[in-house]
């Protein structure tokens, strides 16, 4: 979570940095901070201010000169959201400033270790970093009291250091969390926690590997590890759909990106068709055929593409696979068959839950997959193989596009380990085809203002729209704040159909012929107690009465044709509360939190 960007260089590090805040605030918005260098007094000042990097640039409306500065995007996890607890934090004498990201899990143990006397000036667990490198300045350089501090901390850290002895150089490191530093012919050296920052300053960047320490420079970077031994970094091009991540005409980017999915789609086919022939990498294939089961482990909507990736697998490929949740997993390993092979999904590529997931099998020596959107995350590198689901940056906190991205490339590694007979280009044509059809002249905006009035809302389905169900309950709940539960249509009657009173709206998801007749069934029964009802189904499978109704797609894709009317509608309910949609409150984009 958070966000934090650097610049130095001949341009205005000020602008700069904030800009980089604006398009990171996603990951972290509770407060926001910088530090720079103001060349007219000759010295560094720092701003805080709580809330959104609004805030943060009133306070920075005077103009300042300066060609090095630090930002930071809060999202809380040590401390409340306070001035104090917002970064940039200072050492005591105030020569060494700070921003961080990550979490420090052995914080008060080095406090009570080396600055028991201090008086801390916040509850974060990032103050006693920039005390550290302080206390063994007095002792060592300053390159080797930075790593000494590093070789104390546990836990995850992009750090942004400034000493204040040499303004022109701000000192980079990381573990866990994710950090790039960008290069330039023209402009300096940007570092930011997520490429969109460094997009128009950099044409170049390098993602660090854990244990990197950068001493970044107006017109140069040097990399090394703890031990203060050169490295030699992997030096990526900033890309074209980077620079092109603004909202462009829409009013929020999770409208933006739900209207994306059908080139989405086609995205994949094009990336995948190989001399007109989908495809996925021989060597993952095989490794796959290899294994006797599958364990898919994800979080939130990637977890939900998890679910649809189950039964593609089963379906199409005949290979066993569960499907399980990060968290739980990292911690409470299933009893795992002979022959394991593990896929992690996840949209950002950083998810500390599927982190410590990856921990906790690497004794196992088995072969793991990440499929992302990020090909340069963490996760990607981490893993033995990894399939770029090509969805674009997503930074609506609400994953939309992503989610569809996934499952499709499930969908095609499925196909890749089947005998081929599926036609799985021609599905997923037809499924672009038909989101764009929905998309052209949907009126979800008037089913939620209909629908959604009241504090609670379910989702049902069966099967596959079970799973759908859960990701549409999810997202509603995300970003509206209405209180919904995904479930298994025939399920409700034992036990939460006793929560269906007067009013309240269900809506049932309906792609497969052989559980229309039940769905519909379980819809009745709900009616009959009161509840205000809502069917979203296919053409062919469709009644007069029927609320939204989409073109007939294969039923495998079908949850995502039908995920857009779900999509929309929270979108519709958030907008029509005044919520902020692309930032709900207490989330951020990319949990690096356990
Ligand atoms: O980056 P990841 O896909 O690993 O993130 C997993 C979840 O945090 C994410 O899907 C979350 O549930 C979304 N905000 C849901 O819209």
């Amino acid at each position: 979570m958070c966000g934090i960007v650097g610049y130095v260089g001949k341009n205005q590090a000020k602008e700069i940095v904030l800009n980089g805040l604006t398009k990171l605030e996603y990951r972290g918005y509770d407060s926001a901070g910088l530090s720079l260098f103001d060349s007219k007094v000759n010295r560094f000042e720092v701003f805080k201010e709580t809330g959104r990097v609004t805030e943060l640039k009133k306070a920075l409306e005077m103009t300042l000169e300066s060609s090095v500065a630090i930002g930071h995007t809060r999202w809380a996890t040590h401390g409340k959201v306070t001035r104090e607890n917002a970064h940039p934090h200072v050492s005591r004498s105030g020569r060494f400033i700070l921003v961080h990201n990550g979490v420090i899990e052995n914080s008060d143990v080095l406090y009570q270790q080396y600055i028991p006397d201090y008086d801390l000036k916040s509850e974060t667990d990032t103050e006693i970093i920039a005390h550290l490198i302080e206390t063994f300045s007095k002792q060592f350089t300053v390159d080797n009291a930075i790593v000494t501090t590093l070789k104390l901390l546990e836990g995850s850290y992009a750090l942004l250091v400034i000493d204040k002895e040499t303004p022109d150089i701000i000192y980079a490191a990381k573990h866990k969390s994710p950090l790039l530093i960008g290069l330039s012919e023209s402009g300096g050296t940007a570092i930011a926690s997520d490429v969109l920052a460094l997009a128009g300053y950099s044409d170049h960047y390098v993602p660090l590997t854990d244990h990197s320490f950068v001493v970044c420079e107006k017109d140069k970077a040097r990399f090394f590890n703890f031990e203060l031994e050169n490295i030699k970094p992997d030096i990526y091009e900033v890309s074209s759909d980077i620079l092109n991540s603004d909202k462009g005409l829409f009013d929020h980017y999770m409208l933006k990106e739900i209207e994306e999915q059908p080139s989405v789609i086609r995205q994949i086919i094009q990336t995948y068709e190989v001399n007109g022939v989908i495809e996925v990498d021989d060597v993952i294939v095989s490794d796959m055929k290899k294994s006797d089961r599958i364990y898919i482990i994800a979080a939130g909507t990637s977890m939900h593409a998890g679910m649809l990736g189950k039964r593609y697998l089963e379906r199409l490929a005949g290979i066993p696979a569960e499907v399980h949740i990060a968290s739980e997993f990292a911690y409470h390993l299933p009893l795992l068959s002979s022959k394991p092979y593990f896929i992690l999904i996840t949209q950002s590529g950083e998810t500390a839950d599927l982190r410590a997931s990856l921990k906790a099998i690497e004794h196992l020596k088995r072969p793991v997959l990440t499929i992302t959107n990020v090909k340069t995350s963490t996760l990607a590198r981490e893993a033995t193989y990894f399939l770029d689901v090509k969805a674009g940056p997503e930074i609506a906190v609400a994953s939309t596009k992503a989610y569809v991205a996934q499952a499709s490339v499930l969908l095609i590694l499925a196909y890749a380990l089947s005998n081929k007979s599926y036609p799985v280009k021609e599905v997923l044509s037809k499924l672009a085809n038909n989101m764009e059809v929905f998309l052209a002249n949907q009126s979800m905006d008037s089913i939620a203002k209909d629908f959604l009035d009241k504090r609670h809302a379910f989702f049902i389905g069966r099967g596959i729209n079970y799973d759908l169900a859960l990701e549409a309950a999810l997202k509603l709940k995300e970003i509206s704040y209405i209180q919904t539960e995904g479930f298994a249509a025939g399920e409700l009657k034992h036990g939460t159909i006793a929560l269906i009173e007067e009013g309240t709206p269900v809506f049932a998801l309906i792609s497969d012929a052989h559980m229309n007749h039940q769905t519909r069934s379980n819809l009745k029964e709900v009616d009959a107690r009161g509840a205000k009802t809502c069917v979203i189904t296919l053409r062919s499978l469709s009644k007069e009465t029927d609320d939204v109704i989409l073109e007939d797609v294969d039923p495998l894709v079908a949850p995502l044709l039908l995920v857009l009317p779900t999509q929309l509608l929270s979108y519709y309910a958030a907008l029509q509360r005044g919520f902020d949609i692309d930032k709900p409150r207490n989330l951020a984009k990319s949990v690096t939190v356990e």
